[in-house]
């Protein structure tokens, strides 16, 4: 990897936020938890030091416009009308970074499909959004996200799926569509060669 850019170090080596995050300090104990699990992850996984603060740093930096407002966020993405107002802070904070100078795109695509999954998330997006679904602060159904969380990294692929069937299945519980950026993601993850391994 080479040098970080100065935000993406900060974020993943003091967990602090850019400037221009607007984040409530119960929102940065989310982004640091997430962070710090992604971090863990890195580092089991053997990941070298740069890796694993690059890893931090996504989970600290995903929802840094999380709380901005939606009026703010939209002029910042490229056809804002095709996402969700609660979405937005994800492709509008890639953008924000990517503005800044940060060109990590493998991060960007990371924090900007963090809510909805994308069929070309590697294993840093697939990380957030585990991440941020499995996060410990996260208290309801805590026994299943701690149970899944114990079986990372190890199980990957497997609580990828298990995490993605929860996510997915709140929507279609609520006749909520799906975006094709998560039926892509769904597509990938649940491919029949990957399926087999799952199974076999
Ligand atoms: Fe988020
Ligand atoms: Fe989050």
């Amino acid at each position: 990897m080479d040098q970080l850019h100065p935000i993406t170090h900060a974020a993943g080596t003091e967990q602090r936020p850019p400037d221009w995050a607007v984040m409530s300090p119960a929102r940065i104990s989310h982004a640091r938890r997430v962070g710090t699990l992604m971090g863990e992850w890195a580092a089991a996984l053997g990941h070298d030091e740069g890796t694993r603060i690059r890893w931090r740093a996504t989970g600290l930096l995903h929802d840094a416009l999380k709380e901005e407002a939606v009026e703010a966020l939209r002029p910042l993405v490229d056809g804002a009308e095709a996402w969700p107002d609660p979405l937005l802070h994800g492709p509008a904070c890639a953008n924000r970074l990517r503005a800044a100078g940060v060109d990590d795109e493998p991060l960007l695509r990371a924090i900007a499909f963090h809510t909805t999954g994308h069929r070309d998330l590697d294993a840093l997006g697939q990380a957030l959004y585990m991440a941020d679904f499995l996060e410990p602060g996260r208290l309801a159904l805590g026994q299943e996200r701690a149970d899944l969380r114990g079986r990372l990294p190890g199980d990957w692929h497997a609580v990828l799926v298990d995490v993605a069937t929860a996510k997915i299945g709140i929507l279609i519980d609520g006749f909520i569509p799906l975006s094709p950026a998560t039926a892509g993601f769904w597509e990938v993850i649940t491919a029949p060669v990957f399926r087999k391994s799952r199974n076999g």
